[in-house]
């Protein structure tokens, strides 16, 4: 992945293989029967792909909310009724441990009802659900693929409309997985998204100023959940300055450089890591709006 920051901590990205992404994916369309999107429970507006729902169309579409180990399952319930209320089948799965893909194939069965019936008055039993599996780097979408169809890579045949070199997976006889035939990029370009796929690790920060990643995490985590940061950290309060706060935060943990002063590069990198390894406890960062 080619980023770089500018000065205004702004993520900037090339665009590279977007287009040529976007033409395979929607070459393949036609002979795909669904699309399952994985988004990243913890941030399900910044793990999208911005284009994506232009490219699929009316094509049905399932999202599957990963990480939810790691997310609040009452903010993941919010954002599956938010899909729900516009007609996006959505499950919360957690695909490192394999926790809510059991229900992964009935789930595509049910958004696919009317294919098999049609299919089925067409005669054609027994042929294979098609599904193609699509979500940024980093999302779980390897984690999910060998999860749902293990090694089972499918034999490469000669499909109408298959770009070579499209990855095929056998879950059973009667579904198969597209992996994305490129790469989907996330929306670099909005600088709260950069900053929330960096918090979550998904983009890698030593290209970012981490002391005002951490603070902005900090201001985050103070707006949604206050009352975690006082339990972990021991605080009865907190400042209005980002700054001051992670001061306060660096003397909780005793870290201090010479002269007395808080090291906030120390106690950046800690409240960053104690963020991705969910030691403050599960946290979603994005809400749905009312
Ligand atoms: P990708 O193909 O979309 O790029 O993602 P991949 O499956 O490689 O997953 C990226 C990282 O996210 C991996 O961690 C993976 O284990 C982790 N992951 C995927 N799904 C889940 C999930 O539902 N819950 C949790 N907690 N983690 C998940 P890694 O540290 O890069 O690799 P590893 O050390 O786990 O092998």
């Amino acid at each position: 992945m080619v980023i770089k920051m500018n000065n205004s901590q702004n993520i900037q990205w090339f665009p590279g293989h977007m287009a040529k992404t976007k033409r395979r994916i929607s070459e393949t369309l036609g002979i795909i029967d669904a699309v399952v999107e994985i988004r990243d429970a913890r941030i399900p507006v910044s793990s999208r792909n911005p284009d994506l729902m232009g490219i699929i169309g009316n094509k049905p579409h399932i999202i599957l909310l990963n990480k939810c180990d790691m997310a609040d399952s009452a903010v993941t319930s919010k954002w599956i009724d938010y899909f729900k209320s516009k007609s996006i089948y959505s499950v919360a799965v957690d695909c490192k441990s394999g926790k809510g893909l059991n229900t992964f194939k009935a789930t595509v069965k049910a958004v696919l009802a009317d294919k098999l019936k049609e299919n089925r008055e067409k005669g054609l039993i027994g042929k294979p659900l098609r599904v193609m599996v699509v979500g940024i780097p980093n999302v779980g979408k390897s984690s999910f693929i060998n999860r749902v169809a293990g090694n089972s890579r499918a034999k490469v045949e000669n499909r109408p409309g298959v770009t070579k070199g499209n990855q095929w997976f056998t879950v059973d006889k009667e579904l198969e997985l597209l992996d994305t035939p490129g790469v989907l990029w996330p929306k670099f370009e909005d600088q709260t998204v950069g900053e929330h796929l960096a918090f979550t690790g998904a983009v890698a920060d030593r290209i970012l100023d981490t002391e005002l990643l951490a603070m902005r995490l900090l201001e985050l985590l103070i707006k949604f959940y206050p009352q975690m940061l006082k339990e972990r950290f021991k605080l009865d309060e907190f400042f209005e300055e980002p700054y001051d706060n992670l001061c306060l935060l660096a003397e909780k943990r005793g870290m201090m450089i010479k002269g007395g002063e808080a090291d906030t590069e120390r106690a950046s990198a800690m409240l960053l890591e104690e963020f991705r390894s969910c030691k403050l406890g599960r946290i979603t960062l994005e809400v749905p709006n009312a």
